[in-house]
């Protein structure tokens, strides 16, 4: 595996190994990798000739200073992972090569209602931060193919209109959620969880399926509710949200259609972590 720090190398990489036909798959993370972030460089290096890992703790993106301090860095550990699994390039920028003008005053993306509503709400600025490292990432990248985690379901939704936005060519593939045994999303953020929260965690997962098992059995907002108590009820300090939307725009659903794709999404707290999770309810 290459290892390159700066912008420049990779670029220079990329336009020689482009030029010769060769095709490219990128991934982007924030480290800490698990075996979710394993999944996704195992199906690019399916499906493309060369797989680009970039990793990047991206300061925009934490609308909490707290929570940026504490996430999780494993950077050792992710190399030997990388390297495992046959990862050819392996980005890991300084903050100062992302972001040479400085943190402040980037470019506003108009994303739409997808800014304002569900981790828009509770994480203010946060997809914008998203925005502003993916659009220097795959400006840089320029990838065939770019593979995010369904976990992440509104940051897949905004990527892809970032995307439509900045007239990227990159193909985007969505890859499902992976979990532990107990149903638990894998997420960085659960290696902050002592043994009794991730025990207590899987009750997100719980009350998803409830809401799978008895969509159209009792009104939208009784089951919301419903899966809301599950949580609070396993041992969690605060629900954001658990709410049933439109899989293809998020918008809330108010009462059950047959035929509509629909997703239930989840924030929540416990042990002062926040987690979130969602699942198709087709
Ligand atoms: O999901 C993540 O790890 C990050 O939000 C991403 C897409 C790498 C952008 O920093």
């Amino acid at each position: 595996m290459i290892v390159f720090k700066t912008c420049q190398q990779l670029l220079n990489y990329l336009e020689k190994a482009k030029a010769a036909g060769r095709k490219t798959g990128f991934v982007p993370t924030m480290g800490a990798l698990h075996a979710g972030h394993t999944s996704l460089i195992r199906l690019s290096k399916a499906q493309a000739d060369i797989t680009i890992c970039s990793i990047f703790v991206n300061p925009t993106q934490f609308n909490d200073p707290r929570d940026y301090e504490k996430y999780p860095v494993t950077i050792e550990k992710d190399i030997l992972l990388l390297e495992t699994e046959g990862t050819d390039i392996l980005f890991l920028p300084s903050v100062q090569e992302m972001y040479p003008s400085g943190l402040q005053n980037g470019e506003h993306y108009n994303l739409g209602h997808l800014e304002n509503i569900l981790e828009g709400t509770y994480r203010p600025g946060h997809f914008q931060g998203v925005c502003r490292i993916m659009d220097r990432l795959l400006s840089i990248v320029q990838p065939h193919l770019l593979f995010l985690g369904q976990k992440d379901y509104q940051q897949c939704m905004v990527i892809k209109k970032l995307a439509q936005l900045k007239n990227f060519s990159t193909q985007i593939v969505i890859a499902p959620t992976l979990r532990e045994k107990s149903g638990l999303a894998m997420s960085s953020r659960n290696m902050r969880l002592s043994d009794e929260a991730k025990e207590k965690a899987t009750a997100i997962y719980e009350a998803l399926k409830y809401i799978k098992e008895n969509i159209g059995l009792m009104p939208v907002a009784t089951l919301e509710q419903q899966a809301k108590n599950k949580i609070m009820q396993a041992g969690f300090e605060k629900v954001d949200y658990i709410t049933i939307c439109h899989a293809n725009n998020l918008q809330p659903v108010e009462e059950w259609q047959p035929h509509a794709e629909m997703v239930a999404v989840c924030a929540a707290f416990i042990d002062g972590v926040r987690l979130i999770d969602n699942l198709l309810l087709q």
